[in-house]
């Protein structure tokens, strides 16, 4: 019986966890799930972001985290998305965020002519350095001096097991092709470290064709030649934005699931997108993302073909355009899960 700990969290995030919980009660009735109370709400409530004891349990008692979304414009400084979704994955060490590329149905792709065949890789987002951890400071703030530095983080360790992460995941998934990108042509030192590390990892894969682009004409080639990749290791900035980019050749943030994970650990699932401010609260948010990050939550926990079936539920809903308005449906987002539900 897997234990769910939930974080609707805040804006659509709220909605779409709310809907992805319909479909897990379906196809894991057996799931228990606790939901907590964290977000900009219960922040500007009584103060709290992340209690110490609520991410050792994240760790401890349950099998997986399932989050809906952290923002919100009442909260400028966003210090309780910092706490809950950073806190998260770096005090659990959550050193991987798988985000798979995967085209569901041809006519939501944003490309002409690609085919479902065409977009189909998967990226893995280093997750607990790079230019993500808080390391910096600010120096005689506010005055014509100002100094703000923000400190990229690179160590072996972190750098060594994402990248061999994502190799080891190519072989066991019959992938042939791994890409490293990053910035070493301006960034000297942190990237140089990849570099050095990425040659190391890669000749341990010799089955595995290795390549290497800078970020820049990663980005241009992922919309150019999608169908060129099938894993991508990337660090933890980067990885952010080239994976809105593999959002947007899936047909949006709608679509797109992720998981933050320690393999044999702790794991953390959520869909890409953010907590949407400008629709929330209408109803109308895409709860796809999160239903096929369920999906994925389910193949973390050894149910395969749980997450085969949600799959092929969201995309018969594709197929026939059973989709909320940004898809150019006219469903909401309980009469888009509704369609899911029928599916299955
Ligand atoms: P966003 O992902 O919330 O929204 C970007 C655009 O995509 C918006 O126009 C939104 O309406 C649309 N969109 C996103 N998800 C959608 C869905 N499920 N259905 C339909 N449309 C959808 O990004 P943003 O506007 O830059 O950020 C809003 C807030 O969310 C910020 O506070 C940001 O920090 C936060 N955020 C949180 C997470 C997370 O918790 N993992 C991820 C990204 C952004
Ligand atoms: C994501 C989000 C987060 C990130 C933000 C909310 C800190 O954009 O999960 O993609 O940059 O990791
Ligand atoms: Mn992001």
């Amino acid at each position: 019986m897997p234990t769910i700990a939930v974080v609707p969290g805040d804006g659509i995030g709220t909605e779409v966890i709310g809907e992805a919980l319909r479909v897990l009660a379906a196809i894991a009735p057996d799931a228990q799930t606790e939901v907590f109370d964290l977000g900009a709400e219960r922040y500007l409530r009584d103060g709290t972001t992340m209690p110490a004891d609520v991410v050792r349990r994240f760790g401890s008692e349950f099998d997986a985290v399932l989050l809906g979304a952290l923002g919100d414009p009442r909260v400028p400084s966003n210090v309780h998305a910092k706490d809950i979704l950073l806190g998260s994955r770096f005090q659990l060490d959550l050193y991987i965020n798988f985000r798979p590329c995967k085209l569901l149905d041809a006519r939501y792709c944003p490309l002409k002519h690609a085919t479902e065949a065409d977009v189909d890789f998967v990226v893995f987002r280093e997750n607990t350095e790079g230019l993500y951890t808080g390391v910096g400071g600010q120096f005689k703030r506010g005055t014509a001096d100002e100094v703000a530095m923000e400190q990229e983080i690179n160590t072996r360790k972190g750098v060594e097991r994402i990248i061999r992460a994502a190799y080891a995941w190519a072989r066991q998934n019959g992938k042939t092709r791994v890409c490293m990108s990053d910035k070493a042509n301006a960034m000297r030192h942190g990237h140089d470290l990849w570099q050095r590390v990425h040659k190391e990892v890669a000749a341990e894969y010799p089955e595995i064709k290795s390549s290497h682009l800078y970020v820049d004409v990663l980005a241009m080639r992922l919309v150019q030649a999608p169908q060129d990749f099938e894993v991508i290791v990337t660090n933890n900035l980067f990885g952010d934005i080239i994976t809105d980019i593999g959002a947007a050749l899936q047909g949006g943030l709608g679509l797109a699931s992720s998981g933050n994970i320690n393999p044999g650990k702790a794991a953390l699932f959520e869909p890409v997108h953010g907590s949407a401010p400008d629709i929330a609260g209408r109803g109308i948010a895409n709860p796809f993302a999160s239903i096929l990050t369920v999906g994925m939550l389910l193949a973390y926990l050894g149910r395969p073909a749980d997450e085969a079936r949600i799959q092929k539920a969201v995309q018969r809903c594709l197929k026939d355009g059973q989709v909320t308005r940004e898809l150019g449906g006219t469903l909401s987002s309980r009469e888009a899960t509704d369609a899911v539900l029928a599916a299955l």
